[in-house]
């Protein structure tokens, strides 16, 4: 039955991975910085999901857009969310995922988009 010979494998596989569950995990591979242009769009579009396409708010919608904000008011509220110093519900936990420098390039992008249109 080669099917059960590979179920069996699989467990003795994992049981092996169990075993070594003491050793310490591997470091975590960070994504790399893309600050390019075509980086920080990608980054932005990550916010899209919630605050609407390119940073406009879908109609109705309870949360703000971001587009044309002031870059000042946008990075000043995402280091707060980064550092805990703002209340949310998730933007703390989002914010943490990226490193100041991202963060102000996403101000800036957000920033730039209501005077470029
Ligand atoms: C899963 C939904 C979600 C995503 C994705 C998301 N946000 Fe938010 N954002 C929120 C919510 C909800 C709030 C209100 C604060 C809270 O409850 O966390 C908020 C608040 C903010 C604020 C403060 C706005 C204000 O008017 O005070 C900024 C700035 C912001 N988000 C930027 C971003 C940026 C930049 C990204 C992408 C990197 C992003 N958000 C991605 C849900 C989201």
């Amino acid at each position: 039955m080669p099917g059960f010979a590979r179920l069996t494998a699989t467990f003795a596989t994992l049981a092996a991975g169990g075993a070594l569950a003491a050793d310490p995990p591997p470091a975590p591979a960070f994504a790399a910085s893309n600050l390019s242009p075509a980086g920080v769009r990608s980054m932005a579009a990550n916010c899209a999901a919630c605050h609407g396409t390119n940073g406009r708010a879908a109609p109705g919608s309870t949360l703000s857009g971001l587009a044309g904000k002031p870059r000042d008011e946008l990075l000043l509220a995402l280091t707060q969310f980064k550092q805990g110093q703002r209340p949310a519900t998730l933007m703390h936990q989002l914010a943490k995922g990226y490193t100041d420098e991202e963060l102000a390039a996403l101000a800036d992008h957000f920033a730039r988009q209501g005077r470029d249109r």
